[in-house]
């Protein structure tokens, strides 16, 4: 269904890695707890912890945000700026996998006007995205006609092994609880790319429990017939607040990249 454009929506809404429905679950625990601790007083612990929570995700939630540090759309801008360092002319087919509400997807659209893009996602999961505004946010950024949007899982991607000259992602993989094997959705990723094609994909590379080591990861990743793979460490970027910066939050993102 082609999604009608709302000309009162002045600009995208890409919403927020922390969700509303995460705020208003530690939000409701917290106030449930007190009320609770009125005949259990012991239960004021569970109070104060879920209030903590609250607070530390409402912060959260404003420093990703544009109205507030913006933290978000620079860890974007990250991966777009590893696609400066590949040898690609800017034409061809691009797949953003795990898109969201497609921050990252239309941005590609927007910066190459030569490209078409292919954003899947399963959303409906704990973030506030859908296809419909996918759709919506890419009319209303003006690159809809060089869009589509597909309902898919990262763990098994819809397309033939080669078909895309270009595949992005932003901080999905770690996410996708259908593959135990974190690695293996590397693969599944990089499948889809055409031989020669490019890749960068920003997820927590620096977590070893999802990952293994990354040295080792990109000497496993050489040994699938890729050409050329490297890895920047953009956990360190000075624009994340420290605050952001623990391991389940921001803390421990890289960029593994190359050409298949
Ligand atoms: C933190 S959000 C990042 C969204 C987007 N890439 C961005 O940078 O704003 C994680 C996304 O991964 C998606 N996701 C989780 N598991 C997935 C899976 N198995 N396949 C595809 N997408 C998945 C979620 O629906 C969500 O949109």
């Amino acid at each position: 269904m082609t999604m009608m454009h709302n000309p009162s929506a002045e600009k995208p809404d890409y919403g927020n890695w922390v969700s509303t429905k995460l705020l208003l679950i530690s939000g409701l625990l917290s106030v449930l707890f007190a009320a609770l601790s009125f005949l259990l007083p012991i239960l004021a612990i569970g109070a104060v912890f879920f209030g903590l929570w609250f607070a530390y995700f409402l912060y959260a939630r404003h420093q990703f945000s544009p109205t507030g540090g913006n933290v978000q759309a620079r860890i974007h801008d990250m991966v777009l700026d590893t696609l400066d360092r590949l040898d690609w002319d800017g034409v061809g087919t691009v797949l953003d996998i795990g898109c969201g509400n497609a921050p990252l997807a239309i941005q590609v659209a927007q910066k190459y006007p030569g490209a078409r893009v292919t954003g899947i996602d399963l959303w409906g999961m704990g973030w506030d995205y859908s296809k419909a505004a996918c759709e919506e946010n890419a009319e209303v950024a003006g690159v809809a006609d060089r869009m589509t949007f597909q309902k898919a899982s990262a763990a098994d991607i819809p397309f033939e092994d080669g078909s895309f000259d270009v595949a992005v992602s932003n901080f999905v993989f770690h996410e996708v609880s259908d593959a135990k094997d974190k690695r293996e959705v590397i693969r599944e990723a990089l499948r889809v790319v055409k031989k020669g094609g490019h890749f960068a994909f920003q997820d927590l590379f620096l977590v070893e429990a999802l990952y293994g080591d990354v040295d080792d990861l990109l000497e496993t990743i050489k040994g699938w017939g890729i050409a050329e793979v490297a890895f920047v460490d953009t956990s360190s970027s000075d624009f994340i607040p420290i605050v952001l910066k623990l391991p389940f939050m921001v803390g421990k993102i890289g960029i593994i990249y190359g050409t298949k």
